[in-house]
């Protein structure tokens, strides 16, 4: 098939996700390779996204292929009641690498079926059904899990289900909490009121809180250790536990393992993943479990399962993923090349007003862009369809071969972890082209 046939048969006959299909104008991917991917004009795009902010190890990586492909060759499927050796094996390399004593993983398909699975486990084992979440927070598309995530897109699918409680966000740019404050303070006084949230919930209601161990796709905006450490302190005291979601935020993203290893006194009770444990080349999530909790299903029933649940080819990705990141380096690496991504953009930021705000840590960057840097009014709306400016500053980076997220009035830095300087050093380029687009709507 020619391109403009795959794109057409690909829009009469499959569904866009998230968007009205009209206006669906899908780009005819065909190979990726490292930080690259081509189209079927054999165009080539820097992936500077990562695509959905999972393919962490670059693309189509010989270890990780071979591993599936041996895999696929010996066995693709075995019910998830019988085991295979990669499985064995990925538990243990979780395990190794999780915070706390958290040893023990229920595997699932995606990111979406690990939170809902992490609610459940919280809810079976406390007996209680509350889970408070941040507004400002994307945990899922199935019912349950978009109901959790305070993002927009949970709207059209409202009241979704029940027993779901929502906190204020630590969003230091933008909360009027933080005005005339440190960020410190503006946390303490957010954990304050999530403490009272509880109490007016009733603690013995509250099941667990559920947040990103580092926020993603709602703007990075992360809190200091003041806020992680009060929300350990709350989910002991009224006895819930605390389950963090690193669907996004895992695998060396933030420059650790995991998002919450950037606070060392907060050691979550349940970890949900998905993404980066295969780099996306197969789906799979994880929820990963505290020894605690883990016993007290040795005698009750863990009422959760799918007949993909610890897929045999998934089981074979991850481990050869996860032996990627040891061999490679890559979770040290992400810190070291999030400190050139970093410099690069606050660079951009001195030369481009419409920059309001740059926030993050290693290989994981949103500029957030605003019409006027002392009212901080958005280039773009918050859920709303992209505006002129957004729209010519995406078209340019498309044309000029960058990929990226664009959502609202803010652009994601996330490249895989695998990047160089020079490649670093591309990207920021051809975002400063967009930047100048941009500025020309500076009103400040
Ligand atoms: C923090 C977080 N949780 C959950 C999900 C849902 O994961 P999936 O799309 O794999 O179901 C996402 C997806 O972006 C995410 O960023």
């Amino acid at each position: 098939m020619i391109p403009s046939q795959i794109a057409q048969e690909s829009k009469e006959h499959t569904f866009v996700s998230w968007n009205a299909q009209a206006a669906w104008s899908p780009l005819v991917m065909e190979r990726g390779e490292g930080v690259y991917v081509w189209d079927a004009d054999g165009k080539r795009y820097l992936d500077w996204s990562s695509q959905l902010v999972n393919v962490n190890i670059g693309h189509s990586h010989p270890h990780v292929v071979k591993a599936i492909q041996e895999q696929a060759a010996k066995l693709c499927y075995v019910e998830p009641s019988a085991t295979t050796e990669a499985r064995a094996k990925l538990g243990a390399m979780l395990a190794d690498v999780a915070p706390g004593d958290l040893s023990k993983t229920l595997f699932c398909n995606g990111g979406t079926d690990a939170v809902e699975n992490g609610m459940k486990v919280a809810r079976l084992f406390t007996g209680r059904q509350k889970i408070l979440t941040r507004y400002r927070s994307y945990h899922g598309g199935t019912f349950a899990a978009a109901s959790a995530g305070g993002d927009p897109r949970r709207l059209a699918n409202e009241p979704g289900v029940p027993w779901i409680v929502r906190m204020p966000d630590p969003y230091a740019y933008r909360n009027p909490i933080y005005n005339g404050r440190t960020q410190e303070e503006g946390d303490a006084i957010i954990a304050d009121l999530i403490e009272e949230i509880v109490h007016m919930e009733g603690p013995q209601y509250c099941a667990a809180i559920l947040v990103e161990g580092y926020s993603g796709s709602s703007g990075v905006m992360q809190p200091t250790e003041v806020y992680f450490n009060r929300l350990r302190e709350i989910c002991d005291k009224y006895g819930m536990l605390l389950i963090v979601d690193e669907t996004m935020s895992g695998f060396g993203r933030t420059g650790e393992w995991w998002g919450i290893n950037h606070y060392p006194k907060a050691v979550p009770d349940i970890i949900t993943t998905a993404k980066g444990i295969t780099s996306g080349y197969v789906p799979l999530g994880a929820t990963i479990v505290s020894q605690r909790v883990a016993e007290y299903f040795d005698d009750h029933v863990l009422h959760a399962g799918l007949t993909y649940s610890a897929h045999t080819l998934a089981m074979a990705a991850a481990v050869a993923t996860l032996e990627v990141y040891h061999n490679e380096g890559l979770i040290e690496r992400s810190r070291e090349m999030g400190k050139v991504l970093r410099r690069g953009l606050m660079d951009l930021a001195e030369k481009h007003p419409v920059i309001g705000d740059v926030r993050g840590t290693a290989l994981h960057h949103v500029i957030e862009l605003v019409k006027d840097r002392r009212t901080r009014e958005p280039i773009s709306g918050f859920n709303q369809p992209p505006s002129e400016p957004m729209k010519r500053a995406a078209a340019y980076l498309k044309q000029n071969g960058l990929t990226t997220l664009v959502r609202w009035n803010m652009i994601f830095n996330t490249p895989p972890l695998i990047i160089t300087e020079a490649q670093i050093e591309e990207g920021l380029q051809i975002l400063d082209g967009a930047l100048t687009i941009l500025d020309e709507y500076y009103e400040g």
